[in-house]
């Protein structure tokens, strides 16, 4: 037996074994805890607790790296593509130029939802928010695809990665051209993923529309940047749905339900909103930074603070880059960029926030980015989604071929009343 960490109860002595990842890190095999000492762990929030091996994504949040399969995310995001990214995250190992041309290929032709699809659309309120329409549709595609659905189908699972990747940007553009009364446009398999997306949000069929080479940029930079960040909320909500053998599409739509919050990818509608408010409240930050340190205000920082990066979140750090760049380019200021980073300036100079490690992060810029763009505020987290889908894909795919997979059920320490006995209505006081 290798390295093992002692526990002392009830008067025994047990072993627990200890696991070690490629990166040093390591953990207490606690499967067997329960059988040799009847106790089990009580984690709220899994802030202790890893749920699984993985190779996909390593980060580490005291030092601030983030990197896909063994690569750095500042070289990613400097010299990859999304799509790279994503092959890359789904298959282990960048793809050599035949593998990328065919999944490319692949991606690009599945673009098109089913036309009864399109209907749906009519169901939903105008205003209704389009995380809600993503999951629903996505979920929806499964009703389409009833041959796909067997998770250990390794060709069925392959037909709806690229479905998925290929039509949530269809799904999201639709939601959007919906929203504001314009008529759905259909993909162009001859422009890039992200062009693509741009023009099914922007064109309109009175008026000639080309897309911004910088804009497109700009998305893939951030689709990259999203694209997986190991065992967040949503990732764990698509593992734990698809533990149960629940198809790639159900698990997807959880994800997108999870993503939702404003405590996960929410955030970045919530900071773009925050930076608003600010504005129209006459700029005053300390104000602000007040309330946020007022526990009884209710009203925290939005894009600041992370469960695990308590240093700096290495996305933010090129987003934040990315900003000045991306807006010079386009020759658009937004007084919210000055706001932003005075926020983060004085934050960073305060004791609560530094005693906390409270940081910026992912979401603190990114909005700035999407609006730059055009892209609406309620389709801020909708963009995140497009980004996660091939980080969920990814982590659903590895768990299904985990030999040590098993469903998804924590325990509990239950606190509620002992047993007693039913009184019928007639007799009770
Ligand atoms: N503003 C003010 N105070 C904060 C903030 C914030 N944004 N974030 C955390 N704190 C404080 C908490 O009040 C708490 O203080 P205390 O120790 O005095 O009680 C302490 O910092 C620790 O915060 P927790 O909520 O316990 O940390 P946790 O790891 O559970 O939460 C989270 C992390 C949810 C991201 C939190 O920092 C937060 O709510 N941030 C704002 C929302 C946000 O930006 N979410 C996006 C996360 S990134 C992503 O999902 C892509």
């Amino acid at each position: 037996m290798g390295e093992t960490a002692k526990l002392e109860f009830g008067g025994k002595t047990v072993e627990l074994p200890v696991v070690a990842g490629s990166e040093g890190e390591k953990a207490l095999d606690i499967s067997k805890l329960r059988a040799s000492t009847g106790l089990i762990t009580l984690d709220p929030g899994y802030m202790n607790t890893g749920a699984c091996k993985s190779a996909i994504t390593f980060l580490d949040g005291e030092k601030g790296i983030l990197r896909y399969r063994g690569y750095p995310i500042e070289q990613l995001a400097e010299k990859s593509t999304f799509l790279e990214i994503a092959y890359l995250l789904i298959f282990g190992d960048l793809p050599a130029k035949g593998e990328f041309e065919e999944f490319k290929e692949n991606i690009t032709h599945h673009s098109m939802v089913h036309e009864d699809m399109r209907r749906f659309y009519d169901g939903f309120p105008k205003d209704a928010h389009p995380m809600a329409i993503l999951s629903s549709a996505v979920s929806a595609l499964s009703t389409f695809y009833q041959d796909t659905h067997n998770p250990k189908d390794e060709a069925a699972v392959r037909m709806s990665i690229y479905r998925l990747i290929a039509k949530l940007p269809t799904i999201a553009a639709y939601a959007y051209k919906k929203s504001i009364g314009q008529p759905f446009v259909y993909p162009d398999n001859s422009a890039d993923y992200c062009s693509n997306f741009l023009n099914m949000m922007f064109s309109v069929p009175c008026e000639k529309y080309s897309v911004d080479p910088t804009q497109a940029k700009a998305l893939d930079l951030l689709l990259i940047l999203h694209a997986d960040h190991e065992q967040n909320c949503s990732t764990s909500t698509v593992r734990i749905v698809g533990s149960s053998m629940a198809n790639l599409f159900a698990s997807a739509a959880s994800g997108i339900a999870a993503l939702w919050g404003p405590l996960h990818g929410g955030a970045n509608q919530a900071v773009i909103e925050m930076l608003q408010m600010i504005q129209q409240d006459g700029g005053d930050i300390k104000k602000y930074i007040a309330k946020a340190k007022d526990k009884a205000s209710g009203f925290r920082l939005s894009g600041f603070g992370h469960r695990v990066y308590k240093n700096f979140d290495p996305r933010a750090r090129i987003i934040k880059k990315a900003c000045d760049e991306v807006l010079a380019k386009m020759g658009k200021r937004t007084p919210l960029l000055d706001i932003a980073k005075e926020i983060e300036e004085a934050a960073l100079k305060d004791d609560y926030f530094v005693e906390r490690k409270l940081y910026p992060n992912v979401d603190f810029y990114s909005g700035i980015i999407y609006s730059a763009i055009g892209i609406p505020v309620n389709m801020f987290t909708g963009m995140f989604a497009i980004g996660r889908l091939p980080g969920w894909i990814a982590q659903w795919c590895e768990m299904m071929k985990d030999p040590d997979l098993k469903i998804g059920r924590p325990r509990q320490v239950y606190t509620g009343a002992n047993e007693r006995q039913y009184v019928s209505l007639e007799k009770r006081k």
